[in-house]
This record gives C-alpha cells, sequence and structure tokens, in this order.
C-alpha cells in the first residue's frame, strides 16, 4: 500500500483532499494544486466553495490571482459533499478547535469531520490531521473512528499521521511553501507516507517519532509565545508603575546577541492561535494529574492587558481633565495582529466592550475590518482614521497596520494612547505609550 501511494506521489498522479478550508486549508491546497496537484477541498460552508468554483479567495494570504488559474485548469475544486472522498488517495483535515467558555477543548470539529471521512475511508488512503490540538488526539480520538467505522488496520491498509500547522498570516517572508514541515505518524509507514506527502509541495519536511510529538511540537511553540508574551506584559506594567518605558527597556536588551529573544507587550493576545492552544495542553495535562502553572499564569496576564489599556486610557483622559464616560475614545486598528484581517479573539473587542461599559461613546477605523460585532452592544462600522483623530478625544492604537498615516494621526489628534509603539518615531507630548 504505502509504496502504490509513493508512486502515485512521485508521478503525481495523487488525488489529494482538504478538510476545512478556512486560513489553514486554502492556502494549503492552493499550494499543492501549484505543484501539479490534483486537490479538492471540502467545507461544510456553500459560500468557501461556491467562491473557490467562481475563482475567488477570502483568504487575505491567497490572491485571486493565483487561485482563479488553478480552478479554471482544474487542479482545483471544492465541494460540500463528503462522498467526493472515494476518489481521494489523501485528506489533510484542517477544521477549526477553538475553547469552549470554560476553556476546555471544543473537540465537536474534529469528531464530525473524522466521522464523515471515516465513513468513506478506502484502502490505500493518507489522513493526516493539521488542527492544532492536545497530545493523543490522533491516535485516541481519530484513529479509532477511522479504524471502527472501515475495519481497516493502520499503517497496513491506511496511514494517519499528525502534522502541525505553522502558518502565519501576513507574514510576508514565511508561508505554507517555505515553513518547514513537521510530521509524526501512528506507525514508520505513516511517518513516511506523510513525509513523502508534504515533500511533493514544501520545501523542508521534519519527521518525527510519532503523533503525540508532532501535537507536542506545536503546543510547544505557542506556550513558548504565550508565556514569553505574559512576561512582557507583567514587565510593561511594572515599568508603568516605575515611569520606565518598557519599549526603550526592550529594545536595549536586544542588543545582547545572544540568550535574548525579544518579545513586546501588547494590549492582550488575539487569534486563534496563542490565546487558544495552551489551554489544549494545560487541559490534558490536568488528567495526568499535573498543573501547567506557567500556562495559567501568562493567560491571567495576558488576560488583564485589556483592562491595563482601559485604565491607562482613563487616566490620560484625566490628564486632560476629561472623564472617560462622556468621552469619544476611537480605536485605531481592530484586527488581532498588523497587517491582516482576522479579529477572532482580538483584545481590541475587549477594550471597545470595557470602554462602551463605562461610558464612552467608541469608533474604530481598520482598513482591513469594514464591521466588527461587540458581544454586549452589536455591530460598528469601520470610519475613517483622520476625521475620527480630529473629532475624538483620544485616539487608542490597538493595532499597527502599516497603511495608517501615523504622522497624520498625530497631526490631527489631541491625545493619543498607543499600545504598540507605533508612534515611537516621533517625539511628542500627545502620546501615551503602553
Ligand atoms: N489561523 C491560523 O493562523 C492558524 C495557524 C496555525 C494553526 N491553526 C490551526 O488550524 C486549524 C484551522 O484553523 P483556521 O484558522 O484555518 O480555521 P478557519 O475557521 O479559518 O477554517 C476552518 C474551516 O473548517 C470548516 N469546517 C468546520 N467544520 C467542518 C467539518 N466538519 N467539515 C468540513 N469543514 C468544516 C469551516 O467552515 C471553516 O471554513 C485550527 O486547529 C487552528 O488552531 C490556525
Amino acid at each position: 500500500m504505502l509504496e502504490q501511494l509513493k508512486k502515485k506521489f512521485q508521478d503525481r498522479t495523487v488525488q489529494a483532499g482538504v478538510v476545512g478550508l478556512g486560513y489553514v486549508g486554502l492556502p494549503l491546497a492552493v499550494e499543492f494544486a501549484k505543484e501539479g496537484i490534483h486537490v479538492t477541498g471540502i467545507d461544510l460552508d456553500s459560500r468557501k466553495t461556491e467562491a473557490i468554483g467562481a475563482g475567488r479567495s477570502y483568504i487575505q494570504d491567497v490572491a485571486t490571482e493565483s487561485l482563479a488559474p488553478l480552478v479554471a485548469s482544474g487542479m482545483l475544486r471544492a465541494t460540500t459533499d463528503f462522498s467526493i472522498i472515494r476518489e481521494l488517495d489523501t485528506i489533510n483535515i484542517c477544521v477549526p478547535t477553538p475553547l469552549r467558555k470554560t476553556k476546555d477543548p471544543d473537540m465537536s470539529f474534529i469528531d464530525a469531520a473524522s466521522r464523515e471521512i471515516a465513513k468513506h475511508l478506502h484502502p490505500g488512503m493518507l489522513i493526516i490531521l493539521e488542527s492544532t490540538t492536545y497530545p493523543g488526539t490522533t491516535d485516541e480520538m481519530l484513529l479509532p473512528i477511522l479504524e471502527d467505522a472501515s475495519g481497516l488496520k493502520v499503517g497496513v491498509d491506511f496511514f494517519v499521521c499528525f502534522s502541525p500547522e505553522r502558518v502565519d498570516p501576513g507574514n510576508p517572508n514565511f508561508h505554507t511553501k517555505n515553513i518547514p514541515k513537521v510530521v509524526g505518524g501512528i506507525t514508520p509507514a505513516c511517518t513516511e507516507a506523510g513525509a513523502a506527502f508534504y515533500g511533493m509541495a514544501l520545501d523542508t519536511v521534519v519527521p518525527v517519532g510519532s503523533t503525540r510529538v508532532a501535537e507536542m511540537v506545536k503546543l510547544l511553540e505557542n506556550t513558548f509565545r504565550m508565556i514569553n508574551i505574559g512576561l512582557v506584559n507583567e514587565l510593561a506594567i511594572m515599568c508603568d508603575r516605575m515611569g520606565i518605558n518598557v519599549w526603550e527597556v526592550i529594545d536595549a536588551a536586544k542588543t545582547k546577541p545572544f540568550g535574548f529573544m525579544a518579545f513586546y507587550p501588547g494590549p492582550g493576545l488575539g487569534g486563534h492561535c496563542i490565546p487558544v492552544d495552551p489551554y489544549y495542553l494545560s487541559w490534558k495535562t490536568k488528567q495526568a494529574g499535573i498543573e501547567a502553572r506557567f500556562i495559567e499564569l501568562a493567560g491571567y496576564i495576558n488576560g488583564q492587558m485589556p483592562h491595563f489599556v482601559v485604565d491607562k486610557i482613563q487616566n490620560a483622559l484625566n490628564d486632560h481633565t476629561k472623564p472617560l464616560k462622556g468621552s469619544h475614545v476611537h480605536i485605531l486598528g481592530v484586527a488581532y495582529k498588523r497587517d491582516i484581517d482576522d479579529v477572532r479573539e482580538s483584545p481590541a473587542l475587549d477594550i471597545i466592550h470595557l470602554l462602551q461599559a463605562r461610558g464612552a461613546r467608541v469608533t474604530y477605523s481598520d482598513p482591513y475590518v469594514k464591521k466588527c460585532r461587540i458581544e454586549s452592544t452589536g455591530e460598528l462600522t469601520a470610519q475613517d482614521p483622520l476625521e475620527m483623530a480630529a473629532t475624538s478625544d483620544c485616539v487608542v492604537c490597538v493595532t499597527d497596520h502599516v497603511v495608517f498615516d501615523y504622522a497624520a494621526v498625530l497631526e490631527k489628534a489631541i491625545l493619543i494612547v498607543d499600545t504598540r509603539n507605533a508612534f515611537k518615531k516621533f517625539t511628542s507630548s500627545k502620546v501615551v505609550a503602553l
């Protein structure tokens, strides 16, 4: 079975499938199609499959100009119909893994996708889970669903791997093709199949000894970021109390050529990964009787940052003899990070909610986010940043998109609270840095 599958990889006759066509799944599907591999995307959301069918991208990192020819030439197609799996040799599962309100993993998407795949699993297939999850998901959850429904034996009749997705939306230097791909299989044959599969389209493949190692790699990477950001956020709070500019401290510290890596404070964590993934690890370790104390502590500190920012805004307005209640606060940037259009878990949403709860009138501008929904008060529409800078009592830079005209905002605003050090190059008493 393995040799047959590898032969299909070698001569590019493999029929590849991607389940879940979001920020991770669509770029992956496009990368393989670009390499001359037939790819079928499957998603429950018919708006996405129809957009792909029409050659239109809905993901910022995938240009419509690169997607459309792949669809026109038949290299890439998309459907909501899982029965197409009967025609496919490989499946990459890229469905969401959010947290429940209790911060427990929500495994319902992986469960639902696995059950649909299991109905159509056939000998010779390779199934790779890419969704970020706790160690053990692939062998404890995915594998039994696949084996029980099909009667097939892993490592013999079909192959199963885990490969963490490391894509960094908006990163101009690293993308699906040139980010090294870690892959671990249930058996050595599974790892070999997975490595050969990625080797067709990606620059570097890093095989590891098991699915659990591969699952843990991703959690180490994101927990490392979350904890270091927590540390530097706490340092920012300390520096604020002591009247020290934390940004200057970090810039000087990073001149040390070894043993230090710069992380920066900010208004709080956002996105589908850093604020979420470490809790998959802490949930799992609790079952083994181990408390993941670093994760809990960093999560607490990072979760306090929107409150810290709102206090900072209130104090800055106070210095201008204005109460927060009734003041017009304009938020510059609501995406969870620079130059992307994603507001999932964005701290801007918390900050807006907290400001509104204290009686402020809040507007926002963001070239990538035309509308945003605030849980308590409903939808806001993006405004013009310069008009708002000229009329608001305080501008708060939450997301430092490159396209903002910072010099013009500074000229028009009377007060700026800068949570990203975006106004670093200007020396102005109008700017209050985090
Ligand atoms: N976005 C990132 O930057 C990033 C980076 C690395 C890893 N990840 C991980 O990758 C996984 C996917 O994240 P994403 O950002 O692409 O999510 P996303 O929400 O953008 O996309 C997921 C897609 O899966 C579809 N889907 C949901 N259930 C399905 C099902 N049962 N069958 C078929 N399709 C289904 C949804 O309609 C959606 O289109 C998550 O585990 C995430 O943690 C994300």
